[in-house]
């Protein structure tokens, strides 16, 4: 049985302690409490503590709420160092950490994943590229019949850099449909951050087994 919502909350609450600070310079804005609870009571209807969970990107420690809920086989890819060792030391080693920029895929360079995880979740930067990165690395990593939530934007925030959401969302559902991907729920605006971003969780499945494609993408400048 799903964790109850009373210690989803709970999770959420001792992961919100832990939370760095927000880093624009990495994009990475935190959502509150509620969107976690969302995120995260929508995360145990797909997978249960046995599984294999990949976070891309991890400022909302989600892998926190997630190891505080009995998963026991959490991986985070990340490039900020600071993030990565709060995770490591509050989980004593349990959630396997992975420091990888991961505009490197520009090179061709990807980081080192098994390719059998049961699920990801992602809150990419919301680039036209990070959106497809973040969502491709995780898609890779998934093995067939997988799921993943990509996080991804849904209303134009005044003054911020985000583009269209609408037309962001096309162009990463066609990368996702064009990789395998099919998209299997949508919760609108699902996701808040203390900045002003409203978000929609995207839950995907994955249907074939050929490697992601990233020959799309527009380069470095469309990454943020
Ligand atoms: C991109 S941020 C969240 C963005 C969110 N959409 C928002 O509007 O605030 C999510 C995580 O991605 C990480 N991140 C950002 N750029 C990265 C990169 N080039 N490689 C790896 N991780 C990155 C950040 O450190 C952060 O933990």
């Amino acid at each position: 049985m799903p964790p109850s919502l009373a210690l989803i909350q709970r999770a959420v609450a001792r992961s919100m302690k832990l939370r760095t600070r927000d880093k624009p310079e990495h994009g990475a804005y935190h959502v509150d409490a509620a969107s976690m609870r969302k995120r995260l009571a929508c995360i145990v209807r797909y997978v249960d503590p046995s599984s294999r969970v990949l976070c891309v990107g991890d400022d909302d420690l989600t892998s926190m709420c997630l190891h505080f809920l009995g998963y026991r086989q959490v991986t985070v890819v990340d490039f900020d160092l600071e993030l990565l060792d709060v995770i490591e030391r509050a989980s004593a080693g349990t959630v396997r950490v992975v420091s990888f920029d991961l505009r490197a895929v520009y090179q061709s360079h990807f980081p080192k994943l098994r390719s059998d995880f049961d699920f990801f979740v992602t809150d990419p930067p919301y680039g036209k590229d990070g959106l497809r990165v973040f969502a491709g690395v995780g898609l890779a990593a998934l093995r067939r019949g997988g799921a993943g939530i990509v996080v991804m934007p849904s209303q134009r925030v005044r003054g911020s850099s985000v583009g269209d959401p609408l037309e962001l969302c096309r162009m990463l559902q066609s990368f996702l449909t064009a990789n395998g991907a099919a998209a299997v729920e949508i919760q609108p605006d699902a996701q808040h951050s203390y900045h002003g971003t409203v978000s929609s969780l995207l839950v995907l499945r994955k249907t074939g087994r050929a490697p992601v494609r990233f020959t799309s993408l527009d380069g470095p400048r469309s990454f943020y």
